[in-house]
């Protein structure tokens, strides 16, 4: 017998395949369109390394203290502010900063998922909200999608009786993995389904500020503020570095999320909230968020644009208005999953779309981050990709002796 003991739910935490697949693709020398990382090259590194000086002369002791559990309160305020330039009416009381909006999902996990309760997610939906779902054991719905997302009729279905839907993950905008944004239209009939069968949401939006020609439509908690738990994050805006994210809960969920916070890491470091706060809070992000867009806007152009030059016919895909994932499906007789090590060898990396998926997955799914390489190296990057697909395809087409 093993000297230590796990618990059960240590079963549900599996390295991913897929992540160890991955580490190859760190070699240099490889394009890799696999990464779920913003551009390093948008990190303004200036304007960090003067507010740590601001910080660290003006309020070091406080910086370097430990510090209040729901976040800071400025930044607090701050997060409140802009949440009403989008039609979210919340209470500064209602924010809680976490570390990184994927904390945010554990605690959500934490406090609202027993063993065994239905949580229903998108199909396909953010691995790494799968991830931090995964140890509190919940019996996944996958909601049926169209080609404008999750089917309001598919939230309808879910199971109302005891036990109830614990919430429905939801995420509006340029989707993890799939790109796609929420229509003003299906945002409604979303949350009227959501409404109608008391199944609460939990709204995930780390990309909605990443627009290309418009800003989205309104969030889900905007439509239906004590229904709908909300994550923000700092990452894909500013820097992923100082794991800076917020939650947003109805008063009611509030006090259980902020002790499951409590108990998971007392709080957000301090110094990285003042730091974020100094450097935001005269305005700076409505400045720097646009030259984000643009260059974002540049590469997923040069990616679309390459794709429809060297991509097999047969393969499908949508070019996405924001964010930074092309979500492709290949022709019949391609497998992402199984293609990998074909793609690697030749020069790239993408992720297979079967991380993706709570149950079945589309074996034919895969997903290209179009903002960590330039242009000349999308264009080559995808070429590549056409090339291995036309080759397994010739390959798969030819009688077998
Ligand atoms: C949909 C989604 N949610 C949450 C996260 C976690 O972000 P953070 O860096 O704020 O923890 C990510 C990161 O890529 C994401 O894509």
């Amino acid at each position: 017998m093993s000297l230590w003991t796990q618990a059960r739910r240590s079963a549900r935490l599996n390295p991913s395949i897929i992540r160890e697949i991955l580490k190859v693709t760190e070699q240099p020398g490889i394009l890799s369109m696999a990464g779920g990382l913003p551009s390093a090259d948008t990190f303004p590194v200036e304007a960090i390394r003067a507010a740590c000086d601001t910080v660290l002369s003006q309020a070091p002791r406080q910086a370097l203290q430990y510090a209040a559990s729901e976040g800071f309160a400025p930044l607090r305020e701050w997060v409140a502010a802009q949440l009403a330039r989008q039609g979210q009416v919340v209470s500064p009381d209602q924010v809680l900063v976490t570390t990184g909006s994927q904390q945010g999902l554990d605690l959500v996990g934490k406090v609202m998922v027993d063993a065994g309760a239905p949580v229903a997610v998108e199909t396909p939906t953010y691995l790494g909200a799968l991830q931090a779902f995964n140890p509190y054991e919940p019996i996944y719905t996958s909601l049926a999608s169209d080609g404008q997302g999750p089917r309001p009729e598919a939230i309808a279905a879910l199971p109302h009786d005891a036990p109830g839907t614990r919430f429905a993950y939801l995420l509006p905008n340029f989707q993890n993995p799939s790109g796609r944004v929420l229509s003003d239209e299906r945002r409604q009939a979303l949350v009227a389904a959501a409404q109608a069968a008391r199944v609460p949401i939990v709204e995930d939006n780390p990309y909605g500020d990443l627009w290309f020609d418009a800003p989205p439509p309104a969030p889900l908690a905007a439509r239906w503020p004590e229904g709908v738990l909300y994550l923000g994050s700092f990452s894909k805006v500013l820097t992923p570095g100082f794991r800076l994210g917020y939650l947003v809960a109805p008063p009611a969920l509030y006090p259980k999320l902020l002790q499951a916070k409590q108990a998971a890491d007392l709080h957000t470091p301090g110094f990285n909230q003042r730091v974020v706060f100094e450097v935001i809070k005269n305005g700076f992000l409505d400045q720097h968020v646009p030259t984000i867009r643009a260059r974002y806007q540049a590469q997923c152009a040069a990616m679309a644009d390459a794709l429809s030059r060297h991509l097999p016919e047969g393969t499908e895909w949508q070019r996405p208005q924001g964010g930074m994932f092309f979500w492709l499906r290949l022709p019949a007789g391609c497998d992402a999953l199984a293609l990998l090590p074909q793609a690697v060898a030749a020069g790239i990396a993408y992720v297979p779309g079967a991380a993706f998926y709570a149950h079945e997955a589309d074996a034919r799914t895969l997903r290209l981050s179009f903002v960590t390489l330039t242009p000349e190296d999308i264009a080559n990057a995808v070429a590549i990709l056409g090339r291995v697909l036309r080759e397994h395809l010739a390959g798969s087409a030819e009688p077998t002796p």
